[in-house]
Formats: structure tokens, sequence, C-alpha cells
């Protein structure tokens, strides 16, 4: 059922692994940990969360009662896919960080209704999960044809396959969006600005400004869920750097910057430590309380959002929500 672009793939599916040797932006691996472990404010760059144990985690995080984003996104996609789709009209349907594409059914549910052949592009770094999804959603959509590229969305959004009869459709869900910080949500912007031809439509799931309460709770939940992801992320660094990170001297706290308008992650040092990476030949010292910071989710608000995304002459078509106005779907155009 599987292939490479370059073998026997039924018609139906071919999986290509973007080249990330060629992609200058992405630095060596341990570089961006040895930078964010010496500043002042140490950090780490939140894309070492999603080992497999961390992946297992934030599928968990997002059946949690405190975590709306998840069940609230899907409600609207469930209800307004159809209209979504209306007024896009047919198009090739590129998903950035498509993962299992449990949401998108519903997308593709209503595209599959406009008929003829369905072109859906997942984008995801796993693989296994890019094949397995596809291969269910071949087995369920009959005039569904993908193409899955194995990548960043950065380097994906330079790959795309050339654009078919339709216009493109390029789907970011779940509020990874807020995971960027300003200056990188700028610059993907920036980037879709290219990758998009006019009349190309950008579909965006933006979790909204809210009471704090709401918000602390759904990233300290009541089971400690998010603290064992946010803990994995040490767990993950030992093992690829080999580094003796004690989980258990760390302790997990999810703050609401309500100036910045995002929750702030962070794992706290519950004594002074001295910690090892042995293969980046690093000792990292922590005084005890001394916080390192792990993770933003920004909360948005949709007139700025339309403004950022306007510089990037991506005007907003049209809005859903949820009646509480907890999380909104964001569809916009690529404008001449
Ligand atoms: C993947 N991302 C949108 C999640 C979020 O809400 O920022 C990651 C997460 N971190 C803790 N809980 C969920």
């Amino acid at each position: 059922m599987i292939a490479s672009s370059q073998s026997f793939a039924p018609p139906s599916l071919t999986i290509t692994d973007l080249d990330t040797t060629a992609v200058s932006h992405i630095t060596p691996p341990g570089e961006d940990v040895i930078a964010g472990l010496t500043q002042r404010q140490k950090t780490l760059p939140p894309r070492y969360f999603y080992d497999a144990t961390g992946s297992q985690l934030f599928e968990q995080i997002c059946t949690l009662p405190e975590y709306y984003l998840t069940r609230t996104e899907a409600a609207i996609l469930a209800e307004f896919a159809g209209e979504i789709a209306a007024v896009t009209g047919r198009c090739e349907l590129v998903e950035l960080g498509s993962g299992s594409s449990t949401k998108t059914r519903h997308l593709l549910d209503a595209y599959h209704l406009l008929g003829g052949t369905l072109d859906y592009v997942p984008i995801d770094v796993s693989r296994e999960i890019l094949v397995e999804s596809a291969e269910a959603l071949l087995a369920d959509y009959p005039r569904l044809r993908v193409q899955g590229l194995v990548g960043t969305y950065e380097q994906a959004l330079t790959h795309l396959p050339v654009s078919p009869d339709a216009p493109r459709l390029v789907i970011f869900l779940g509020s990874t969006l807020g995971n960027l910080t300003p200056e990188a949500c700028d610059r993907f912007f920036a980037q879709l600005e290219t990758a998009l031809n006019p009349g190309d439509y950008l579909l965006l799931g933006v979790d909204l400004q809210k009471d704090p309460n709401i918000l602390e709770a759904a990233y300290n939940d009541a089971q400690g869920v998010t603290a064992a992801f946010n803990r994995n992320i040490l767990a993950h660094l030992n093992w690829r750097f080999g580094g003796n990170f004690d989980l258990e001297q760390f302790q997990h706290r999810a703050v609401y910057n309500a100036a910045a308008g995002q929750i702030e992650a962070y794992l706290d040092s519950g004594r002074s430590q001295t910690v090892q990476l042995t293969d980046l030949n690093l000792t990292v010292n922590f005084a005890p309380g001394e916080s390192l910071h792990t993770e933003i989710s920004r909360k948005f608000h949709l007139p700025t959002l339309q403004t950022e995304l306007q510089n990037h002459h991506l005007t907003t078509r049209q809005i859903w929500t949820d009646p509480q106005t907890w999380f909104a779907v964001v569809l916009a155009q690529r404008q001449s």
C-alpha cells in the first residue's frame, strides 16, 4: 500500500520524505538546546516535547476535561465544515502538522461531497503517523488522492506539489499557531504569502483570549497529564543527549501572562542542582526555584490576528466560533 514517490505507489497514495539537510534555518540537533540552557532565563525549544511519549501524552491532554481546545475546535468543524466548503468551492487540501487527521475528517466529508477527486496533502514529521492515517482515510473516502509530505511545515511550504486545477486550502488546526512567538508567527505568515497563489485559502484554528482561570486550568489539569508532558521534555533530552535531568526535581507551572496574551509553561527546579548533557559537552547549574521556560501558548484577539494576516495579503473571508467564543476557525484568502 505504501511507497515512496520514486516507486510503485498505487495512484491514490504517495509519501515523499523532504530532505532535512537542505533546510538551512533548522539548526543542527542540540545547538538550540545549548543556546536555550545558557541564557539567563533558561529555555528549551518546544520541538523536543514531541518524542513518542510526548505525542502520546499530548493525545491524552486533548481528551482532558479542562483542555477545551480540541473538542471545541472539533465541534466548530463538525457544524460548519459544509459552510467552509461552500465558501471556497473545490480545493486541494494541504494540512500542516496533520497528525492523526481526526478533526480533518469533518472537512474531508464536506469537500468529498463537492464531487470529483479529492486531493489531500498531509504534512507531518512522523512518517509512521502519516502513513497510518492516510491508509485509514483512503479506506473511507473512495475518491481521495493522498500525497503525504514527511517534514516540518517550513520545509513543506517550499515543496508543495504543483497545484492542480483547483485552488489550495492550507489547514493549520489545533491552535498550534499559538506555540509560535509573534516573530515566528509573522515569519510563518510571510512564508504562506509566498507559498500561496492569489485566490488560495488558509484555514486556521486558534484559541481565543478569555477568563485566565479557564486558561490556567487547561494547562494545570487535575490529573497531572500536562505536568507529565512538560517534564517529559527533560526525559527526551536525557535520552537524546546523554543527560541526567532528575524529573522529580522539576515542578510544572503554567501561568497566564495577560499583557502578552499567552500561557507560559515552566519547570521550576526543586533545589540547587547540576545537570550534565554529556553528548553536548554541557553542564548546567540550577538555583533552588530557578525556572526553565518550556512553552508559550498564545491566545488570540481576532481583530489583531486579522490585521497580522492582512499585513501578508491574507484577507479574512469568514470566522466561525463556538457559542462561548472560546475558539475560532478563521478562513483567509491570499489576495493578488
Ligand atoms: C500543540 N499545542 C497547540 C498545545 C497548546 O495548547 O499549546 C500544546 C500543549 N501544551 C500543553 N498542553 C497542550
